[in-house]
């Protein structure tokens, strides 16, 4: 990843409009937790705004955030559990330290997906669940490409971290042999990896536009608009999208492993 944060000014665009497809996202992950985990300190490593969090503290565990944006962790933050700036490959956090890890949607940003699966491995306590969600590496999903390329058509050239996330650092974990191989040699123990279409609930145009646009990728590109603009472009993509629009379900690899010590 570049110097400069992405997901800088990202955070209210995440929460409000991402979210509608990343906080089922987030609750169809942490429901994967073998066990309960009231009670359990859980590691939200690539936090963001905090979705996996807010799953984690409903079922009674009690969450610690880490990212590598402090903007992102600056969201809502008096309302937020502790939360520590820091990179998912080089944890700010002492051996066996918590009870379980739970990583959403940020390994398929790691260069070197493996060193964070190690870094998860090291600061959760032996017998503790390492749960990861992806993206799977599906070629086309007719409504969200039909809202990127509208944007295409309304100039929005994508910004180089996302386009070597995309072609480069993804595939690397997106499918799910991918994945368990490389928790394996990361030192876990997996239990399940399996590829799954998660229904997310989200079913109009409009929403599948919100939330494509509320992702970091979009943000600084649509808020450097004219408000006018934006909402032109936003209605653009709603009419793009209608005529194939289905209910939204993406397509993503889930891990759950165990730490081994
Ligand atoms: C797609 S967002 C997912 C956010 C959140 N987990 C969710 O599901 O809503 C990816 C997050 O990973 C963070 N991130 C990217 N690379 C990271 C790294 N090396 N260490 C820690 N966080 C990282 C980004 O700052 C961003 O907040």
């Amino acid at each position: 990843m570049a110097d400069a944060d992405p997901y800088a000014g990202a955070a209210p665009g995440w929460a409000a409009d991402a979210a509608l497809v990343y906080r089922p996202l987030a609750a169809a992950l942490v429901r994967r937790h073998p066990g309960p985990l009231a009670g359990r300190v859980v590691l939200d490593a690539g936090a963001g705004t905090g979705l996996a969090g807010d799953e984690l503290a409903r079922a009674g565990a009690r969450p610690l955030a880490v990212d590598l944006s402090a903007d992102m962790l600056r969201w809502r933050r008096a309302e937020r559990p502790p939360a520590v700036a820091g990179d998912v490959t080089r944890l700010p956090l002492a051996d066996r330290c918590v009870d379980a890890a739970v990583a959403a949607f940020v390994l398929n940003h790691l260069p070197n997906p493996r060193a964070g699966l190690r870094e998860l491995a090291r600061v959760t306590r032996p017998g503790g669940a390492v749960l990861a969600a992806v993206y799977a590496n599906v070629a086309s999903n007719g409504p969200r490409d039909a809202v990127d390329a509208a944007a295409v058509r309304a100039g929005f050239e994508p910004p180089a971290w996302y386009q070597e996330l995309r072609t480069a650092w993804a595939p690397r974990t997106g499918t799910p042999e991918a994945l368990a191989g490389l928790a394996r040699a990361a030192g876990l123990l997996v239990l399940d990896a399996v590829d799954v279409a998660v229904d997310v609930g989200v079913r109009t145009a409009e929403d599948l536009v919100r939330y494509r646009f509320g992702q970091a990728q979009y943000s600084a590109w649509l808020s450097a608009m004219p408000a006018e603009r934006a909402a032109r472009v936003r209605a653009d993509a709603v009419a793009a999208a209608r005529p194939v629009m289905a209910p939204y379900r993406p397509r993503v690899v889930h891990l759950v492993a165990r730490a081994v010590g």
